[in-house]
């Protein structure tokens, strides 16, 4: 009899649970037998679990629970813990998504169990190793036996890096899977009038990158840069926890920073709402500029790189860098109607996760 493949996924961060759900469901759709592990790096309701609820992702059979830390804590903690969840139940494969802590502790732990781990989001590079991602990006990649790009540039960074070509995979973008079935969803989702905001009246932020809000001076000059482009168009900020406690320690005229809208991070739906209907995106997040570029908004993107070059050359996406003069330069060109004209990248296109699943099941049937 042929022993039944189970395959866990591996999620603990906000940006995971797009990428895992479509693959659950495509893997499941595949016959295959799956369980999902969540690390706790996430844990708030409105950072975690209200995208299982959203995205139709099955509670996870293990939390792990080890919530905020220092980098290495908290991969130290993820790794002594689910090496146990790994030695009670051993999956045959693991999929790991993106870049977070949670994706290299599952790299690294599965490595040392020589259990194959399949990299989804595989080969992106920023070429900045101040940032946390690109050391996860480059580690998680070394190890991983499976690895499935969403672009060119993933596969050309990889073969750079030595990695053998029968492991790489082009399957396109997990995540625009995601935004593909929920838009209609998401269109009807009423965020934007619950608000009182105008449809394509206003400017959407995030803003979460150690580099940005971790610093006070950059934080700073900023949100000061953003309350002088409120006078003239409302700006909604759904903040991240990380930006939140920081924006609280700093010394600002609070009057000024009262222009720009704070609310709490929102879910999914009522973030595509957001985004769909806004002028403009200002961000540091690595998927809104791939959810921008596909919708085809004008994203600004708030750093000096980026992991995502097709979402540039291809996409809407413009650098602008950290500094909030040239940021409120850029936005007010862009809100002034100078669009940067996109296109969709090749394989975003909503069946990457179909793509993930058929070579699985080709993997494991010549494993056989
Ligand atoms: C992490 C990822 C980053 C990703 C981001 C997505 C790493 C190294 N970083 O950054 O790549 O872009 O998630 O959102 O993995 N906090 C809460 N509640 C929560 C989660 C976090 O209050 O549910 C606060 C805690 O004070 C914590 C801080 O946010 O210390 C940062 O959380 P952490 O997971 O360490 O990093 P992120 O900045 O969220
Ligand atoms: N997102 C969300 N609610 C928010 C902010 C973002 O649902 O309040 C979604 C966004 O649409 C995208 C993902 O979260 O799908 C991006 O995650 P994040 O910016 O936290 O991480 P990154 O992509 O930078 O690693």
């Amino acid at each position: 009899m042929i022993r039944q493949r189970l395959i866990a996924h591996v999620v603990g961060a906000r940006p995971n649970f797009m990428k895992a759900a479509p693959t659950h469901r495509a893997l499941k759709l595949a016959g295959l037998h799956q369980m999902v592990v969540h690390t706790g790096q996430h844990y708030d309701h409105l950072m975690s679990e209200i995208f299982f609820n959203q995205l139709e992702m099955p509670a996870p059979e293990v939390n792990l629970d080890v919530g905020s830390g220092s980098h290495s804590v908290q991969t130290a903690l993820i790794m002594m813990r689910l090496e146990e969840a790994f030695a009670a139940r051993r999956p045959d494969v693991v999929m790991a998504y993106g870049d977070v802590n949670s994706t290299l502790a599952a790299a690294l732990v599965c490595a040392k169990l020589s259990i194959p781990v399949a990299h989804v989001e595989a080969g992106l590079r920023s070429f900045d190793r101040t940032m946390p991602e690109e050391i996860n990006r480059v580690v998680t990649d070394q190890l991983a036996e499976l690895l499935f790009t969403p672009s060119a540039d993933g596969d050309e960074n990889l073969l750079r890096e030595g990695v053998a070509a029968a492991r790489i995979h082009r399957v396109g973008n997990v995540m625009i899977d995601t935004l593909v079935r929920l838009r209609p969803l998401a269109e009807r989702d009423g965020c934007v009038e619950n608000l009182g905001l105008r449809k394509g009246g206003y400017v959407l932020v995030t803003l979460h990158r150690p580099s940005n809000v971790d610093d006070p001076v950059i934080f700073e000059s900023l949100l000061r840069s953003l309350s002088e482009i409120a006078r003239e168009v409302p700006i909604v900020f759904p903040i991240h926890p990380r930006s939140r406690s920081r924006m609280e320690r700093l010394d600002i005229d609070k009057a000024g920073l009262s222009r720009i809208r704070f609310i709490d991070p929102v879910g999914y739906l009522a973030f595509l709402n957001l985004q769909i209907n806004a002028a403009a995106l200002v961000t540091d997040s690595g998927g809104i500029q791939e959810e921008t570029t596909y919708l085809g908004i004008p994203c600004l993107t708030v750093r000096e790189n980026t992991e995502r070059p097709v979402t540039v050359s291809a996409g809407t996406n413009i650098l602008v860098g950290s500094d909030g003069d040239q940021l409120r330069y850029e936005l007010e060109r862009v809100l002034g109607g100078q669009r940067k004209q996109g296109t969709i990248p090749p394989l975003w296109d909503g069946r990457a996760a179909e793509r993930i699943a058929d070579m699985l099941s080709q993997w494991f049937a010549a494993e056989m």
